[in-house]
Order: C-alpha cells, then sequence, then structure tokens
C-alpha cells in the first residue's frame, strides 16, 4: 500500500463523507469552498442529500445468490458499475494529477468519465489515461471557435460523447468563491491576491504540490483560434462565457456526428425538446446545487423526465449521490446510470488517484451490498417496485 492510499484507506475513510474532512485539511480554503459549495443559500445544494431519505427500500427478504450483476449499459457501452465520473472544472487544483488520476481511476474500474471544459490537463492526455468509455463536456467558452476546434480534437483524440451543459447562461453566485477571493487568486494581480494569501499558505503540503505543478494550469482544451490557450479565469467569468442554446447545437450536431448528452434537464419540456433536437441521453440534473438555488433536488425532478421520456432515451442523473444506496433509488426510479462529482473530487482532493480509486471501491462495495440486502441480484433488476415513493411526487 502506498501512502496515499494508506491515508484514505479504512478506517480513516469509510464512508464519501470521510473524504471531506481530510480534503478540507489538504485544500486552501477557497479550493476547498468551490468543491463544496453551491449557489445562494445552498439550498438546493443541501437538497440534493436530504432528498434521498425521502424515498424508503422495499426489500426482498430471505433469498439469496450466488454472485450480484453490477453492469449496466451507457449509450452502448459496458460500465462495470452505473456510475460515471461527472465533469468537475479546476480538478488541477485539486491535485496536480487532476483530470489524467480521476480518468485513469474511472477506467481502471471500468466506469466512465467525462471531462469538463474548464480542465487543467490536455483532453488527449486524459483519453490516453483511460481504458474506459471517455466524454467530453462543452461550454462555449472562448467562442465558437473555440468550440470548434475542441470538438474537432475531442473526435479525433476518441471521445465517445459530447455532454452539452445547458443550465449556465451566467454563472450561479457562489458566494463563498467571492468571499475567499477566488476571482482576484485566479486572475488578479499580485497586490489584489495579498489579502486572500494566508489560507493558502497554511497549506504548504498543497502549496508545494501547487508549485512543482507549475502554478496556475491555464485552459488548454480552450484554444481560441489565432490566440492559443486561454489562462485560467475564475468561475464566474468561466460561465459567463459558456452559455449554449437550442441554437447552437444545430451547428454542434453538425460538428459533432457522435452522441450528444444534454445536461441539466429538470422538467418535462426539456426533455422532450432534448429528443427533438436529437440527443440520445440527458442528465437531470441542478449543476450540483451549483446554479439556480431554489430549483428542485435532482432526484425529485427525476418522475416527471422519466414520464416525458417514456423510454425513447437514455436518462442519467446527478446531484447528491455520496453512497450505493443512493444510487440504487435513483436506479429504482429510472435513471439509467448516475454521474458522481464531488463524491469522488473528495477523494481526488484528499488523495489523488488513490483517493479516486477509493472513492469507486466505497460505491461497488456499497452497490454490492444494497443488491443484497435489497433481494435483486442485479442492477437491471432494480424497478420502481423496490422503493416507497412519496404520493404527492406523483403529480406535478
Ligand atoms: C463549473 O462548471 C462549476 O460549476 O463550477
Amino acid at each position: 500500500m502506498t501512502r496515499s492510499s494508506r491515508a484514505v484507506a479504512s478506517p480513516r475513510v469509510v464512508c464519501i463523507e470521510d473524504f471531506r474532512p481530510i480534503a478540507r485539511r489538504r485544500l486552501p480554503k477557497s479550493v476547498f469552498d468551490y468543491l463544496d459549495g453551491g449557489a445562494e443559500g445552498e439550498v438546493t445544494l443541501r437538497e440534493n442529500c436530504r432528498i434521498f431519505s425521502d424515498v424508503t427500500f422495499r426489500p426482498r427478504h430471505a433469498v439469496s445468490f450466488p454472485a450480484c450483476d453490477l453492469h449496466t449499459r451507457v449509450l452502448g457501452f459496458d460500465l462495470s458499475l452505473p456510475i460515471l465520473l461527472a465533469p468537475v472544472g479546476y480538478s488541477r487544483l485539486m491535485h496536480p494529477g487532476g483530470e489524467v488520476a480521476a480518468a485513469r481511476a474511472a477506467g481502471r474500474a471500468g466506469i466512465g468519465y467525462i471531462l469538463s471544459t474548464i480542465s487543467g490537463h490536455k483532453l488527449e492526455d486524459v483519453k490516453a489515461g483511460s481504458s474506459g468509455p471517455v466524454f467530453y463536456q462543452l461550454y462555449l467558452m472562448g467562442g465558437r471557435g473555440a468550440a470548434e476546434a475542441v470538438i474537432e480534437r475531442a473526435r479525433v483524440a476518441g471521445f465517445s460523447a459530447l455532454v452539452v451543459t445547458i443550465d449556465t447562461p451566467v454563472s450561479g453566485i457562489r458566494e463563498r468563491d467571492y468571499r475567499n477571493g477566488m476571482k482576484e487568486l485566479i486572475s488578479g494581480g499580485p497586490l489584489e491576491k495579498i489579502p486572500f494569501l494566508p489560507q493558502v499558505l497554511s497549506r504548504p503540503g498543497w502549496l508545494l504540490g501547487f508549485l512543482q505543478d507549475g502554478g496556475l494550469p491555464g485552459l488548454p482544451n480552450v484554444v481560441v483560434p489565432g490566440k492559443g490557450p486561454m489562462p485560467l479565469v475564475d468561475v464566474a467569468a468561466a460561465l459567463a462565457e459558456s452559455a449554449v442554446t437550442w441554437a447552437d447545437l444545430r451547428w454542434i450536431r453538425e460538428l459533432w456526428r457522435g452522441p450528444i448528452v444534454m445536461k441539466g434537464v429538470l422538467t418535462g419540456d426539456d426533455a422532450r425538446r432534448s429528443i427533438d433536437e436529437g440527443a440520445v441521453a440527458i442528465s437531470v440534473s441542478n449543476h450540483g446545487g451549483r446554479q439556480l438555488d431554489g430549483v428542485p433536488a435532482s432526484l425529485r425532478a427525476l418522475p416527471e423526465v422519466v414520464e416525458a421520456v417514456k423510454g425513447r432515451i437514455e436518462i442519467l442523473m446527478d446531484g447528491g449521490i455520496r453512497r450505493g444506496t443512493d444510487i440504487a433509488k435513483a436506479i429504482c426510479m429510472g435513471a439509467r446510470a448516475v454521474l458522481c462529482g464531488r463524491a469522488y473530487a473528495y477523494g481526488l482532493a484528499a488523495g489523488g488517484e488513490a483517493g479516486v480509486d477509493r472513492a469507486i471501491e466505497i460505491l461497488r462495495t456499497d452497490m454490492e451490498r444494497t443488491l443484497r440486502l435489497l433481494g435483486c441480484p442485479s442492477i437491471a433488476g432494480l424497478d420502481r417496485s423496490y422503493v416507497n415513493v412519496p404520493k404527492s411526487w406523483e403529480s406535478r
């Protein structure tokens, strides 16, 4: 066992939540809060996790089976677990291994990885790191020229799908980022940075890794034609430039002939529109409670979307997943698989690649135990008969 895998082994890390205090101790406050925080009063952020307790299980007892089948298929890819690692911006600030480390861990585990536009490693290196399917999450940062260039690079590198995030006409206000000086630290001048430096200096281990990694990473996947890679900007500036509309989807589809997943669907209307515009899957998502505060938890939005889609395309879900039981509930309610963001990013921050391995392992053993306790031998067998859903969820 290496030093980093010991740091995230049991009994120190028994469940996903255990990564959080380790990540908090390792990261400067600004980076930890970027990962941990949400928009405005963080109501949706909290609700994403809380809502799982409104759905309870209906297990079938006194049954036994020799093996549990945890496999599922997403966009035709066989996944060993119904999980994809969600796009997480600024992963390279959480750990120098960043997106490459996360993609490697995903590939090793036989699950998918989705690379954020706001990434610090080149998409070619991320793809090369993973033996599993890798999707590219698209924001229109840097304008249409930069998007056209990255779509072509993703195609050549062998990315399997484009994930288009549709809930970012502007950035939600993440108040913690303002208080911590995320903008000043990332793109301010030396004088602007000074008030926010103590939190960085108080994390010498992180700082050493950051400096050895070359300091602020830049955005190697946002290359503006004639100008080169965009320098790193704070998230508010990044998302202010990132809006995608249904009209953009037309030219995106012309360039990207592969599968398109729409991420950020919360209503039956947007689900139907996604189908009409040619998406092969959607992710029911509120962007981890980071955009419009006050929208429903993802799990709560799922029934309306399932009803609208009527089995025509695949439904994914992200938001609030911390345990295998959460994943099982989402699948019982109609999701084919889930995207996990913070659940692995806390692990990345706490222990680099070993932390991501450990997070996936926790979710895998959770899933197997949950299926056995439910009396259901396979992910494919999970359905509404295994859960009690509040009556009020049936009608809007
Ligand atoms: C980036 O997409 C973020 O939500 O911070």
